[in-house]
């Protein structure tokens, strides 16, 4: 048995010290380690530094036995990719778009849908309430050893094009527009009007400068960390939804926490979506400003014939009486 476990210390030093080494530790408790945090978004960006935050109050609160370290940028790949990675334990804990999720169960899509939260304090109540999100945040541990732990909005996603501006959907035409990989959002993007081209999210700058794309649709804050306001300036208000992104933890690793710890891990994370809201409003009228300045012009846009165009995308992905009920249950929490 000795042997056994320094072959495993062994083996743990020379693991790569990026992914820490939780080999034959399973189903045992874990003491702790710090854990590895994959985002594709940059140092500035509200997200990396809730997320920051919340690994140094992880630590306090644990007496240093968990710790996180967030590692932006897309450094250890691309949504896609990276949830794969923490689905085997290679990487702990990830940031993955809502769309992603769809892709490994499509009852996520419900919560992709354009016009479905009415704005972030609906959606981060929706986020917390189990008795709507509690299966579906469950719903990928048996198959795919995920956890979600919970949410972070990504606020209002806006049209934005090199030529514009965007008024109807009609302006829209022939208009190559980057969408996340997600058939719901082709499809969304279609019934807009324009020509979606589906694309990781690191790529999107190069595609828009080479003029492989005409357009994308993001939050503000997105349009300017990644510098697309560079070569996009025209931004049109068309709100079509609230993106959410998700916390994915690997459930093998949350299992092995002591529960004192599960819940500290918890509370934190609480604390963590209600500084990123606090972070998110105001760095949203920043990027804003810092936009205008570098000569970004928003429009209006009308609404209604946009709104028009995506009815029949949110009625053609409710057809099972699960998705429905979903959509129902979210609807009824705004009121
Ligand atoms: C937002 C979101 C990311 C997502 C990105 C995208 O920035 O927070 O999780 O990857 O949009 O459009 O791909």
């Amino acid at each position: 048995k000795l042997r056994a476990l320094r072959w495993v210390a062994g083996a743990c030093a020379a693991a790569l010290a990026l992914t820490g080494c939780t080999a034959g530790v399973s189903g045992n408790a874990q003491e702790g380690k710090t854990m590895v945090l994959s985002l594709n978004q940059s140092e500035s960006h509200p997200s990396y530094i809730a997320l920051t935050d919340f690994g140094e109050r992880l630590k306090a609160a644990t007496d240093g036995r968990w710790d996180i370290k967030v590692y932006p940028n897309e450094t250890l790949g691309a949504q896609q990719e990276v949830i794969q990675l923490v689905s085997d334990g290679s990487v702990d804990m990830a940031i993955a778009s809502g769309t992603q999720l769809e892709n490994l169960n499509p009852e996520f899509a419900t919560l992709n849908l354009p016009t479905v939260f009415k704005g972030i304090d609906h959606q981060i109540s929706v986020l917390r309430d189990k008795g709507i999100v509690g299966p579906l945040f469950s719903s990928l541990e048996e198959s795919k050893d995920l956890t979600v732990l919970g949410g972070l909005t990504q606020g209002d996603r806006n049209l934005y094009t090199v030529k514009g501006p965007i008024k109807e959907p009609k302006d829209l035409a022939g208009m190559k527009i980057r969408v996340q990989e997600s058939e719901l959002h082709i499809k969304m993007i279609n019934a807009m009007g324009g020509a979606a081209t589906p694309m990781s999210y690191g790529e999107v700058y190069t595609a828009l400068q080479a003029g492989v794309l005409d357009g994308a649709e993001n939050n503000e804050i997105s349009y300017v960390t990644q510098k697309h306001n560079e070569v996009a300036k025209y931004v049109a208000r068309t709100r079509h939804l609230v993106g959410l992104d998700y916390m994915l933890v690997n459930s093998t690793l949350l299992e092995e926490m002591t529960p004192e710890d599960r819940a500290i891990l918890e509370a934190e994370w609480q604390k963590t979506v209600d500084e990123h809201v606090k972070l998110w409003n105001a760095d949203t009228e920043k990027a804003i400003e810092s936009a205008k300045a570098s000569g970004t012009k928003f429009n209006d846009v009308d609404k209604a014939a946009f709104d028009k165009a995506l009815a029949p995308v949110v009625e053609s992905a409710l057809t099972s009486d699960d998705a429905r009920e979903l959509y129902e249950k979210i609807t009824e929490a705004a009121q």
